[in-house]
């Protein structure tokens, strides 16, 4: 890994064994311009050559030069106004109301290691020589405004980061109306661009379409990064596949609305920004302030889309994820949601927790409608008080119990929400988000505080402290479970209303920080009625999230598959429930349920005093196969094999990084009568390496594994019937295989 300048200090390039950066100051303006980005190239004393001028008809910086315009060149940061017409990176109000800027370069700084970034959540280093951060400094001197654009390069990981942040050094204030994390020019536009769709219930659905000429993006405005769009998005070559090819892919570290957007234009440039959503977006930057920007993380691959989920996994799950959680196993949890609902009390919940205990789960989970007067989702938040009908020994003595008989204690918190029928509410009607004469619009009959003030977040910061430093509390589910509507807070001036959602979700980080900092050792798991905030930004905090409330083993097929695209399994919450599925009423078999939920955190959620013996047999023997590879699962390289999204069978698998063990998973998900032959081929193992499948007495070599594959038919050698078969075809079967290495 390394950054090299040319002699000249004009010339940049960020390199490290798999993929390489460059760009340049120009020179008459000043601007950077963008050369290339990319596969590794060898490295050489100048790359001026790259630099494309057409004379064509345009706009011009400078008198008597007819290739000026930035809108015919690539550029690093860009602004609009300046002869350049698209969208740009960045965009300011000054003193008079222009939007010109003119940022020029002034020098750099190349600094081991990487920086963390104030009040946000950021990739980040153990050692100095895991990564180098080259600075530019940027200036304009009308503005009086300093940008620094900052790249991060790793070493042995194919990514670099991105992140600008500006200082206003006059004497006036200015605002952003804009400031991107990245900007990328790309000389072509044959691409297609993938991105994660959905709604509550059926998240991060994989979608593709390739460009087209014109602006085209996926965005949040919603408050949160939403269950409709992640802030992900990836340009892969149209021959790419899973497992070949060209993809670069884009993810933001932030939870709040974003904007992912390319932009095509007449000659084929495509311009990929991501960064803050600017609707909505306007922040006052006052003498001597900073604004910092969001981290954008960026991954280049050449195998394939797997590529790059797999380089995102690695780096997400060892240096975004931090804390005493980070290279654990987490624990096999069951959670009363779907087995109770806002009905429960403490015998309920101890039967719970004794059934639990005999199968082997580890961690029991209290959730929603435990405080206040939560029987029905109407009623109490903000209120963090126990409900003593239901808990007469409150929280305090139900965690005992539970700690007593074996099982460590959960509870869930909805922090950034209130009732109107609470004390809260009453004390603090200014502390709703909500706009002054306007009606206040409710999500789920509740409202959002405003996370954007200090004392808000102070107060519900006391609230929760009460209860966790008296309890025994080692996990807890913050959940939130509506978007911002009306967004106003009556905390700041008429022109600093722009800054409500950016506030907002720095306050929300503020007190999760606040918390880890006192709780270190209590698990945190995100949810957003279900994977609303399922973005990094989240996991520098919370190790992981609830992936979807919808707990159907056929609909998490491709929830799972398509949150893999950038999140690790060691992130993604997943649950074995009840038949028929309370979401889509659909009845499966209680292994296929166990068979998905293992590719994630791995957990029950239903009424377990209600399962038959043989369901707890199973049960029993899941929880004893998880306890066994779930070191395997959070930690081996996932592969892909077989996407929801376009066919009836469904395959991944995780493989060791020794390569010595790998687990299979393959889903058909109907039926077929007197089907084809069915063979599985797998990724990943060691060719030369021989292999022995569980259960199975045949060996295999890893390239017969991965080039004729897992044979699925059966072998009915010696049968006398025609009809004699002994597995009857039935919707949603499974299959776990389990390989290791025989010496
Ligand atoms: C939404 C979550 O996603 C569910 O798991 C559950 O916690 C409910 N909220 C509780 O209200």
């Amino acid at each position: 890994m390394a950054i090299r300048v040319n002699e000249t200090g004009q010339e940049f390039h960020l390199y490290n064994d798999t993929t390489s950066y460059v760009f340049r100051v120009l020179e008459k303006s000043n601007q950077l311009e963008h050369l290339y980005y990319g596969k590794r190239i060898q490295h050489r004393h100048s790359f001026i050559h790259l630099k494309e001028r057409e004379s064509r008809p345009s706009s011009n910086m400078f008198e008597g030069d007819h290739t000026s315009s930035l809108e015919h060149i690539k550029q690093e940061y860009p602004s609009y106004g300046t002869t350049d017409f698209r969208y740009p990176a960045h965009m300011i109000t000054n003193q008079i109301g222009s939007h010109i800027t003119n940022f020029q370069f002034r020098h750099y700084e190349i600094r081991k290691g990487k920086p963390a970034l104030e009040g946000l959540p950021a990739t980040y280093v153990e050692d100095d020589s895991e990564a180098e951060t080259l600075e530019i400094t940027l200036v304009d001197d009308v503005l009086k405004s300093r940008l620094v654009l900052s790249y991060t390069i790793f070493t042995g990981r194919s990514v670099l980061t991105r992140n600008a942040k500006f200082i206003n050094e006059g004497n006036e204030a200015f605002y952003l109306n804009n400031a991107m994390s990245a900007n990328v020019d790309f000389p072509d536009d044959d691409f297609e661009m993938v991105h994660l769709n959905g709604a509550w219930a059926r998240e991060a659905h994989v979608d593709w379409q390739p460009l087209f000429k014109g602006n085209q993006s996926v965005s949040s405005s919603r408050g949160a990064s939403s269950h409709v769009h992640n802030p992900f998005l990836a340009l892969k070559r149209p021959d790419a596949t899973e497992h070949f090819g060209e993809v670069y892919g884009f993810s933001l570290v932030y939870s709040g609305n974003f904007l992912a957007q390319v932009e095509v234009d007449t000659y084929s440039v495509s311009r990929i920004m991501m960064g803050i959503h600017p609707f909505q977006f306007k922040w006052k930057l006052n003498p001597n302030e900073a604004f910092q920007t969001p981290e954008c993380v960026m991954v280049y691959s050449e195998t394939g889309l797997n590529g790059m989920s797999q380089t995102y996994h690695e780096l997400y799950r060892n240096r975004l994820v931090r804390g005493y959680w980070r290279d654990k196993s987490r624990p096999i949890l069951i959670n009363n949601w779907e087995a109770t609902y806002f009905q429960f009390n403490e015998e309920k919940v101890l039967n719970i927790v004794e059934a639990a205990k005999d199968l082997g789960i580890e961690l029991f989970v209290l959730d929603d409608g435990w405080f206040g007067e939560r029987h029905d989702d109407t009623s109490s938040l903000g209120d963090w008080f126990v409900n003593t009908h239901k808990l007469p020994n409150g929280i305090k003595g139900l965690s005992e119990k539970v700690e007593a008989l074996g099982l460590q204690f959960g509870l869930w918190f909805e922090p950034e929400m209130v009732s109107k029928d609470t004390k809260l509410f009453e004390k603090y009607p200014e502390w709703v988000i909500s706009t002054p004469n306007r009606r206040q619009s409710h999500g789920r009959n509740q409202f959002v505080l405003d996370f954007s003030r200090d004392e808000v977040v102070d107060y519900v910061f006391d609230m929760m402290d009460d209860i966790i430093s008296t309890s025994k509390i080692s996990y807890i589910k913050w959940d939130m479970n509506r978007y911002i509507t009306e967004a106003y807070s009556t905390s700041l001036d008429v022109d600093q209303q722009g800054e409500v959602f950016h506030r907002y979700i720095l306050g929300v980080y503020k007190l999760y920080e606040r918390l880890i900092e006192k709780y270190p050792k209590i698990l945190f798991e995100s949810c957003a009625g279900g994977g609303a905030r399922f973005d990094p930004g989240l996991l520098f905090y919370a190790p992981q999230t609830w992936a979807s409330d919808d707990t159907d083993a056929i609909e998490r097929l491709k929830i799972q598959y398509g949150t893999s695209m950038i999140y690790p399994l060691s992130s993604i919450g997943s649950h074995v429930s009840a038949v028929p599925n309370h979401q889509v009423g659909r009845m499966t078999p209680i292994d296929t349920r166990a068979n998905v939920a293992y590719f994630g955190t791995f957990g029950y959620e239903l009424d377990i005093t209600k399962v038959s013996n043989e369901e707890k047999r199973a049960i029993k023997g899941q929880v004893a196969f998880f306890k066994e590879y779930r070191h395997l699962i959070r930690t081996g390289d996932f592969y892909r094999l077989l996407s929801p999204f376009n066919s009836n069978e469904v395959s991944w698998m995780v493989v060791s990084e020794d390569k010595k063990e790998a687990i299979v998973a393959y889903y058909k998900v109907l039926a077929k009568p007197n089907d084809k032959y069915y063979r599985l081929k797998l990724k990943g193992l060691d060719p030369e390496k021989l292999y022995q499948m569980k259960g199975m007495t045949t060996s295999h070599y890893g390239d017969e594994l991965m080039n004729i594959g897992i044979i699925l038919s059966r072998d009915y050698v010696n049968c006398v019937s025609e009809n004699e078969s002994h597995s009857h075809p039935h919707d949603y079967q499974s299959k776990i295989f389990v390989i290791t290495e025989i010496s």
